[in-house]
């Protein structure tokens, strides 16, 4: 796709990863619609996309983990900027700690908005796509979709599931003119809550938004950076060993994580 003038929607663009693929794409000269919760640092990251050479910004503040926001995103970016190019599925949290300890209303947001949050902006944003006959859905994903993180239970089986929907979709939207892409950065310097006891190399933001330009540009099913490429090939045949390393890893990392912790309220309430 020529990313010149191409009007590009990205989710979760106030910082980190999402920031970074901002600039990136206004460095290519394209048009772009940002949301995030953060207005005011949507604001300053609208300035350096201005600066960077973007023709046109729109922000919009908009939680993607309500179903309403997140549709009047894209149909706000469409109103703005005619069409819709590519959407970079991009915002997205994280919760670490024991699974069962793991408070409702956290489970609730990593659900909402890193899974059903793609799958709203992403149905808002494929009949345009569709009458065009073009377009790149880009969805963020993580090396936790496809080699599970202990501690970041939910997390990782959110990702898994943004695993499925991609490839899912890829077929079903295959000779539609419209590609479906999945990017699984592997550790990337950002404020994200779960790399606290992160094993391995960290990517920059700016890296990792380099890979998801390159896909607008020249989409393909997967984009994984080493060593995630290398644990997902070994995946099958040492999945079982690598649950047990990753957990103990994590423990002598932040050992607060060892033994069974306490029984949480919400669990304590069941009789
Ligand atoms: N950093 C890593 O190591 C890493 C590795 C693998 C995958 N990832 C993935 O990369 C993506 C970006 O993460 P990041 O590392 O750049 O972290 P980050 O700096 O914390 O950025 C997260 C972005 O998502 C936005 N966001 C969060 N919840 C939102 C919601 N409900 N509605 C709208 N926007 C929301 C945040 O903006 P507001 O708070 O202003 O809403 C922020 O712009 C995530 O999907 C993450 O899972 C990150």
């Amino acid at each position: 796709m020529r990313l010149r003038g191409a009007a590009v929607l990205i989710t979760g663009a106030s910082s980190g990863i999402g920031e970074a693929t901002a600039i990136e794409f206004a460095r290519r000269r394209a048009r772009l619609a940002l949301c995030a919760r953060r207005l005011d640092r949507l604001q300053a990251v609208a300035e350096k996309c201005r600066a960077a050479g973007a023709p046109a910004v729109t922000i919009r503040r908009a939680d993607v983990s309500r179903r309403g926001e997140a549709r009047a995103f894209v149909a706000a970016a469409l109103r703005d900027l005619d069409r819709v190019d590519v959407l970079v599925n991009n915002a997205g949290t994280g919760w670490t700690g024991r699974f069962h300890e793991m408070p409702e209303e956290a489970v609730l947001e990593v659900v909402n908005t890193n899974l059903l949050g793609v799958i709203w902006t992403t149905q808002a944003a494929l009949p345009p796509m569709l009458a065009q006959r073009a377009g790149v859905v880009i969805n963020v994903d993580s090396n936790a979709g496809v080699r599970a993180l202990p501690y970041s239970d939910v997390y990782s089986a959110t990702k898994y599931a943004l695993t499925g929907l991609g490839h899912a979709l890829r077929g079903e939207l295959s000779g539609s003119g419209v590609k479906v892409v999945t990017v699984y950065p592997y550790i990337t310097r950002t404020d994200f809550d779960p790399n606290s006891g992160a094993v391995g190399p960290a990517y920059s933001a700016t890296f990792v938004a380099a890979s998801i330009v390159r896909a607008a540009r020249f989409p393909r099913r997967d984009v994984m950076h080493f060593p995630g490429r290398l644990a997902h090939i070994f995946e099958p045949l040492l999945g079982g060993p690598l649950d047990h390393l990753l957990g103990e890893i994590r423990r002598s990392r932040q050992p607060e994580l060892a033994g069974p912790g306490d029984l949480p309220e919400h669990v304590a309430e069941i009789d």
